[in-house]
């Protein structure tokens, strides 16, 4: 029997802007955005969405009646949750009516939350082979208008069905971690933006990839030839593509896995940010766009969250992948979305519930969400 991911699925806003258009408005190079950070597109999420109504939309395309009945785990990672006390898990069990007999809770560890989930799904599913665990990454990453984080921010998330005889990614059960005390990147309870040291966290998480990286090695004799593709918790891709530069430079195996490394950034550069769900979308960009990858191939992950806590880890494609399947929502959803200028993001960004701009107005009948928010969270009961 293998365990691992058997359904992604993937949410984010029907709202972006150009990376161009940004660097235009505050006066920088656009080539910094494009190639200096590695971003395209930003996702902009307005205010009728927050991590749980994203969530839901993400999982409610992956999942099936059957599903919802057997799922007897919700995880649910973010960072910017919507309530100090309850968990996301529980609205979004409810939202889809997912079976009551199951166990509802967050994790947090900045961009990490969701690894987390995995791993105890993967052996929650081990031992209970008939069980269906439903993992969530969700958040929306603000930084700021005019911070030098804002070429950073977006947002979005990606529910994932961790199962027995999974269809997308056999997981080998083999992984590499590391934590210590770190100040990069953090969100005191007052703050509704990010305090970041965004050189600082970069180091960090480069010296922890090479780190588990190394303890990865150690642990399973594996080397780089055993790998077809490496993914990364991407908040903007030159952040990743540094990473991998860190151990592929100079190796046979670097111009393969600098190509698979290409597709597994496509999506991310369109949508910007996800903390939690980055590395997911990245997996998610590389199955969707590699033309190359195919059963059996070996996938590494790099997760990381901020504060610190690093992992690699690693999967095998199953053998009945079907990369159409996987592709086509995630094109279509992307493809339908509204380009903003930047005043009218400037006023998105900084728009509460209940809408404080009378120049906003969102149709909601119009883009894929079937899920909104109508009030502040906190009114979710009335
Ligand atoms: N053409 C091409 N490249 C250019 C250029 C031009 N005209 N001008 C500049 N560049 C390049 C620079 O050379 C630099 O490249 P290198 O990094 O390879 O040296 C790159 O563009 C960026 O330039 P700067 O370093 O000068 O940019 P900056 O000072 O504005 O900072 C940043 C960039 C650090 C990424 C900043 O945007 C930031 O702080 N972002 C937020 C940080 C972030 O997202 N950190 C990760 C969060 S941690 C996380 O996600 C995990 C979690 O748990 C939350």
């Amino acid at each position: 029997m293998t365990v691992g991911i058997d359904k992604i699925g993937f949410f984010t806003s029907p709202y972006y802007i150009d990376m161009v258009d940004l660097a235009t408005a505050r006066n920088v190079d656009p080539n910094k955005y494009l190639i200096g950070i590695g971003q395209k597109l930003q996702a902009v999420i307005p205010e009728t969405q927050d991590a749980v109504t994203l969530a839901a939309n993400a999982a409610d395309r992956i999942l099936t009646s059957a599903d919802k009945a057997d799922i007897d785990m919700v995880i649910f990672g973010t960072e910017t949750g919507v309530d100090n006390s309850k968990a996301a898990a529980i609205y979004v069990q409810d939202l889809l009516g997912i079976s009551k007999r199951a166990r509802a809770f967050e994790i947090k560890q900045a961009c990490y939350g969701a690894t987390a989930g995995i791993q105890m799904a993967y052996d929650h599913v081990l031992l209970h082979p008939e069980s269906k665990v439903l993992v969530l990454a969700s958040d929306i990453a603000r930084y700021g208008l005019n911070t030098p984080g804002e070429v950073t921010q977006g947002g979005g998330a990606v529910a994932m069905l961790i199962t027995a005889n999974p269809r997308i990614l056999a997981l080998d059960g083999q992984s590499a971690f590391y934590s210590e005390n770190i100040m990069d990147f953090w969100r005191p309870l007052y703050r509704k933006e990010a305090v970041v040291d965004g050189h600082y966290s970069t180091d960090v998480y480069i010296e922890f990839f090479k780190r588990t990286w190394k303890q990865y090695q150690d642990k399973t004799g594996r080397s780089l030839a055993d790998f077809s593709a490496l993914a990364f918790h991407l908040p903007f891709t030159k952040m990743g593509l540094k990473a991998i530069d860190a151990v592929v430079q100079g190796t046979a195996s670097a111009t393969k896995l600098l190509r698979q490394f290409d597709f597994s950034t496509q999506y991310n550069a369109v949508v910007g940010n996800l903390y939690t769900g980055s590395l997911y979308l990245s997996l998610l960009s590389l199955l969707s766009n590699s033309d190359s990858l195919k059963p059996g191939d070996r996938v590494g992950l790099f997760s990381y969250g901020s504060g610190a806590q690093g992992e690699f880890y690693s999967g095998t494609v199953a053998k009945n992948f079907d990369r159409q399947a996987l592709k086509k929502p995630v094109d279509n959803l992307l493809d339908d979305r509204h380009k903003l200028s930047i005043p009218k993001y400037e006023k998105m960004y900084q728009a509460a519930m209940p809408i404080t701009s009378g120049d906003i107005t969102y149709d909601v009948t119009a883009d894929q969400s079937r899920y909104v928010l109508r009030g502040r969270a906190a009114d979710r009961l009335v």
